[in-house]
């Protein structure tokens, strides 16, 4: 079993998008383990997103992504989960992203991309610590 983080950003929440994007995991196969609505601040985004730091984006992605609630989740499949749902929620930036993909179908700019997903079993190990450290 494979585990990852994924994060129904605030602009997924507002527009009433996250049945859509989780119920596209579950069609593919997967698993919710663990799932809860929160706002996250600025402390927690600074640990999450720790390699963006500094960034000329990272201070547009904070104000973001603690605007409303995100819903973060932890989702599970048989074998690198994260690479499965990197692939569903497609390129960074949402534009280039093609259809069939999240981003591609419902998103137009990069910092507003609806969806996050760890990028390696190492990110997922790291960020669900952090999001929910008491899941065993
Ligand atoms: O989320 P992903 O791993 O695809 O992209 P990232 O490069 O790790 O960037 C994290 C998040 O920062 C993105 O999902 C965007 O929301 C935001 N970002 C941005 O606003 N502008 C950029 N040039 C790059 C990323
Ligand atoms: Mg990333």
């Amino acid at each position: 079993m494979s585990r990852t983080l994924v994060i129904c950003k605030p602009d997924a929440v507002e527009r009433g998008l996250v049945g859509e994007i989780l119920g596209r995991f579950e069609r593919k196969g997967l698993r919710i383990a663990a799932a809860e609505l929160r706002l996250l601040d600025a402390e927690l985004l600074g640990r999450h997103y720790e390699e963006h730091v500094g960034k000329g984006f990272y201070d547009d992605l904070v104000a973001f992504m603690s605007r409303s609630p995100a819903l973060v989740a932890v989702i599970e499949g048989p074998e690198d989960t994260f690479a499965v749902v990197r692939s569903m929620m497609g390129p960074t930036n949402p534009a280039s992203a093609p259809s069939g993909t999240i981003r591609g179908d419902f998103g137009t700019i990069t910092t507003e991309n609806l969806v996050h997903g760890s990028d390696s079993n190492e990110s997922a190990e790291r960020e669900i610590a952090i999001f929910f450290p008491g899941l065993v």
